[in-house]
């Protein structure tokens, strides 16, 4: 089967704050020095919703990519690259429309939920709706195992899986596939033969997805097997089709979320977020400046964390000990809230400090943004043409 391979991609939404960095470019950072990972800016994306508007892409592009370096991701280890620049996303958002039915798209909960938040503008397009399936386009491209989002997303990366296997299904046709699937079974030996076509059975009848999983362990395992025999046993587990598109998991990240400084989600258009590369006077005015625990009118009065949106910070922020200092000192009045927001405001200041740092040879030199993207965008454009080689070949748009 394919490598394992991290794909993900944000719109190009300007500056990121700690929200951000919180749900997902912490999460990215870990995973690249686990396994190879393509980070891509989501530019079409952008023009789905904002087409009347292309004027901030650009910048809003550049900030987001010195925030993600900033942040820590780093272009040794990870391919970083725009969407835009990578055409054969277009030609396999094309192909797929092909056979996509409209009903799908027109189900994805976020189509439905995002015309009536954004009822300033009219998304009745053809593009809004084939948002889902460009996305599809970008992760089924690279072939990609795993697709770290956000929950909102889940729905996107389950019509992706659908469309994969649909696309097998229609176009994994191979002459004498069942025969040749067959004598592969045998080279396997008989008693593993025997254990594959029980687990295939377990798998096909009974959906049983840990035979699945143990009998492409098997697979992997068997140093005999040619690849492409390999490959037709992998197919030949789920089907009877050859695998031209794998099927890419969502993993949410296990990052903490970070609330706002009103307690509700971090969100720009709240306007209770901590930029991630704001100045420590900025910083430190917004948490000074937080609301507390209503109840606390007066210094003398007792508190409580639980109503309180700075103790919600506390928890991602400082340890066991801090909190249980806050705990006592809020419910007796021992501490004020100007003291009990200086360990919160300290470890901000230190989180962001090395953002600062790296952020500022981009700043310095912007040349080297685009030289790093360059190269991502090369590479990521290789592998897309192998995968784009075989989606041809299989639509009967092999020639030439
Ligand atoms: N739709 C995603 C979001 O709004 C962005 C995105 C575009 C994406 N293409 C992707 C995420 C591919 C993961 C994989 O956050
Ligand atoms: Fe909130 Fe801390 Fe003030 Fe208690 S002492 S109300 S937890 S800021």
């Amino acid at each position: 089967m394919y490598p394992d391979r991290v794909v993900s991609g944000m719109r190009p939404t300007g500056a990121m704050h700690l929200g951000h960095y919180h749900g997902a470019l912490k999460n990215w950072v870990k995973l690249q020095a686990q396994q190879p990972c393509l980070f891509f800016v989501a530019d079409w994306h952008a023009l789905t919703t904002h087409y009347d508007d292309p004027a901030i892409i650009e910048r809003a592009t550049w900030d987001m990519l010195v925030d993600w370096l900033a942040a820590g991701v780093d272009p040794s280890q990870a391919t970083l690259f725009i969407q835009s620049k990578v055409p054969e996303h277009a030609e396999l958002h094309l192909l797929l429309s092909m056979a996509t039915p409209l009903t799908w798209l027109e189900r994805v909960p976020t189509y439905k939920d995002q015309i009536d938040n954004l009822a300033g503008r009219d998304l009745t397009t053809y593009g809004f709706l084939g948002y889902p399936l460009l996305q599809a386009a970008d992760v089924l491209i690279y072939r990609a195992s795993e697709v770290p989002v956000g929950e909102d997303q889940v729905p996107h990366i389950e019509m992706m899986r659908e469309l994969a296997r649909r696309f097998n299904h229609l176009y994994g046709k191979e002459a004498g596939f069942e025969e040749k699937a067959q004598a592969a079974v045998r080279k396997l030996g008989s008693k593993r033969a025997k254990l594959y076509l029980e687990l295939r059975t377990d798998y096909q009848q009974d959906g049983k997805e840990a035979a699945l999983e143990q009998a492409r362990a098997m697979l992997d395992d068997a140093a005999s097997l040619s690849n492409i025999d390999r490959e037709r046993l992998f197919g030949y587990l789920e089907g009877s089709r050859k695998l031209i598109l794998a099927l890419p998991r969502a993993t949410l990240s296990s990052a903490s979320r970070l609330p706002g400084l009103d307690g509700r989600k971090m969100s720009k258009s709240y306007g209770n977020a901590i930029g991630l590369r704001e100045d420590r006077d900025s910083v430190t005015k917004k948490v000074r400046t937080m609301p507390t625990d209503p109840a606390r009118v007066r210094r003398t009065d007792a508190g409580d964390p639980a109503k309180c949106p700075v103790f919600q910070l506390h928890q991602v922020y400082t340890d066991d000990a801090t909190r249980d200092w806050v705990q006592k000192g809020c419910t007796s009045a021992a501490i004020g809230c100007i003291e009990c927001k200086q360990p919160v405001i300290d470890a901000i200041i230190a989180e962001q400090q090395p953002m600062h740092e790296r952020a500022q040879q981009y700043l310095d030199d912007p040349t080297l943004v685009r030289a790093i993207v360059a190269d991502g965008c090369d590479q990521a454009r290789k592998l897309a043409q192998e995968t784009m080689r075989d989606v041809r070949e299989a639509m009967g748009l092999g020639y030439l």
